[in-house]
């Protein structure tokens, strides 16, 4: 017996689903690889019990919705932003230039462009009360708590934010947003050094003036080594999107309740804090630090083996081949260290991505390099703590969170984001008043 109706006359577009159960048959539609998993909700024993679910924890094989953002093929290891190859986005184009392909999906004519870059340039700067409540916290907080709590904190300078419906005002958020980003990341760097905030410089381009509120001091203007903007700009171009990441997928989340999109981006940097995520370049170099010596490497990788460890800066969900992006930054590392002189740790991660790319451990579970493999000792190069690397990260995903946050809000078939789940707990137990418990 067939109880849903096939949706193409020859069945090949639908999976047929036999429920032991009760014998019933099932014809779901297939729609671009997929089941909507509400169709499985239909199976069921009977009206009391609840229809089928699907159980995904860290959804590995759920499609949470559709997007024209980000395309990535894990096992050949591409990555392209709207259609566009990341290599040739990294090689010829600019992280601006990028910011505005993945907000509104094409490239831009120059009148366009100069019209965005102004935008973005004026906006940079921040409330005067923003510079007050970063001084507020401890000498020693981390910049990732005090970027997610400043980012969060704009959304009470801006409460216009909340009118998500209006096109114009998404618009003005986005351009708030992308711009204030370096501004709030650098402060918080400047407040762990105990240094005073430097003021945007409307004169620099986006990535230079991010160094400039980095670096300067009392010079009259800032000037960085073009070879290393360029470098930073590139390392903003390949963090940019990343499609359903973690921090990407709490955006989502969190902008589903139609809050504004300073709270949902905040929820992204609290995500992208964490180190099995964007944390994870700042854990590569602790790990490269621990290990100190090629010759300790052998001992290090068998405790990763072990289950003691993981290799940090390797593995991915999605890439099981070399991540594209860590391609382009050992490339990126090289140009840095000419400027700056090498890190004596590349020794250390180059024999390591030797060793384990060998090694049967890793080989078997194609865990490769991913883009924070290399990320952290360019970095570190700039001087840059690594407290400051997953900062950095999320300056650079910023546009590629609004690229999808507004996807999200304009997507018809989005609701709040609510998964089931699979209840575990006690039933209908009688509760004693504490009063009585503790007499
Ligand atoms: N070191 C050692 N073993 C690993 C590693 C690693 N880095 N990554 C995965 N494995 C093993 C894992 O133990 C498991 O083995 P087994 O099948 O024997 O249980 C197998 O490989 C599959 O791993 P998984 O944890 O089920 O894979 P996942 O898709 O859930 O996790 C990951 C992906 C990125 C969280 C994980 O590879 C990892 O923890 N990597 C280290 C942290 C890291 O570099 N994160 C940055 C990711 S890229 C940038 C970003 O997203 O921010």
């Amino acid at each position: 017996m067939t109880d849903a109706p096939a949706v193409t006359e020859d069945n090949t577009q639908s999976l047929t689903i036999r429920d032991n159960r009760t014998g019933s048959e099932y014809a779901v539609p297939i729609t671009d690889g997929t089941i909507k998993a509400a169709d499985l909700g239909k199976i069921r024993v009977d009206e009391e019990t609840p229809g089928l679910a699907v159980y995904d924890p860290g959804f590995v094989n759920t499609a949470s919705c559709r997007s024209a953002v980000t395309f990535i093929d894990g096992d050949k290891g591409i990555l392209e932003y709207r259609g566009y190859p990341i290599e040739q986005l990294a090689e010829k184009s600019n992280f601006l230039e990028v910011a505005y392909l993945l907000i509104h999906g094409a490239l831009p004519t120059k009148a366009e462009y100069d019209a965005w870059e102004h935008e973005i340039t004026y906006h940079t700067f921040v409330h005067e009360n923003v510079k007050s409540f970063m001084h507020g916290f401890r000498y020693d907080a981390h910049p990732m708590g005090m970027l997610m709590a400043s980012v969060g904190a704009l959304s009470t300078f801006y409460p216009d934010a909340r009118n998500i419906d209006d096109p114009a005002n998404r618009h003005m958020q986005i351009v708030r947003m992308i711009a204030k980003m370096p501004t709030l990341g650098a402060w918080s760097f400047r407040h762990a050094q105990g240094k005073p905030f430097v003021y945007p410089d409307n004169d620099l381009s986006y990535t230079e003036n991010f160094l400039s509120m980095l670096f300067k001091m009392s010079e009259k203007k800032f000037e960085a080594d073009e070879r290393l903007v360029r470098a930073l700009d590139v390392l903003f171009i390949l963090h940019a999107d990343h499609e359903q990441n973690a921090s990407t997928n709490a955006v989502r989340s969190v902008g589903s309740t139609q809050v504004d999109p300073y709270s949902a981006v905040a929820a992204g940097v609290g995500a992208l804090f964490g180190p099995l995520h964007g944390g994870a370049n700042e854990a590569v170099l602790r790990m490269l630090r621990r290990i100190g010596k090629k010759e300790n490497i052998p001992s290090f990788i068998d405790g990763v083996k072990n289950g003691n460890e993981r290799l940090m800066g390797f593995g991915h969900r999605v890439y099981k081949n070399y991540d594209p992006r860590a391609k382009i930054i050992k490339k990126s590392a090289e140009d840095v260290f000419e400027v700056t002189g090498t890190n004596p740790l590349l020794d250390i991660a180059l024999e390591l991505e030797k060793i384990a790319l060998e090694d049967e451990y890793f080989v078997q579970r194609k865990l490769y390099p991913n883009v924070d493999f290399y990320s952290g000792l360019i970095y570190e190069a700039f001087q840059f703590p690594p407290e400051m690397f997953t900062v950095l990260f999320a300056i650079g995903r910023t546009p590629g969170w609004l690229a999808q946050w507004l996807e999200l809000v304009q997507d018809k078939e989005q609701k709040i984001a609510r998964p089931k789940q699979i209840y575990t707990g006690e039933r209908r137990l009688d509760f004693t008043a504490a009063s009585e418990r503790w007499a």
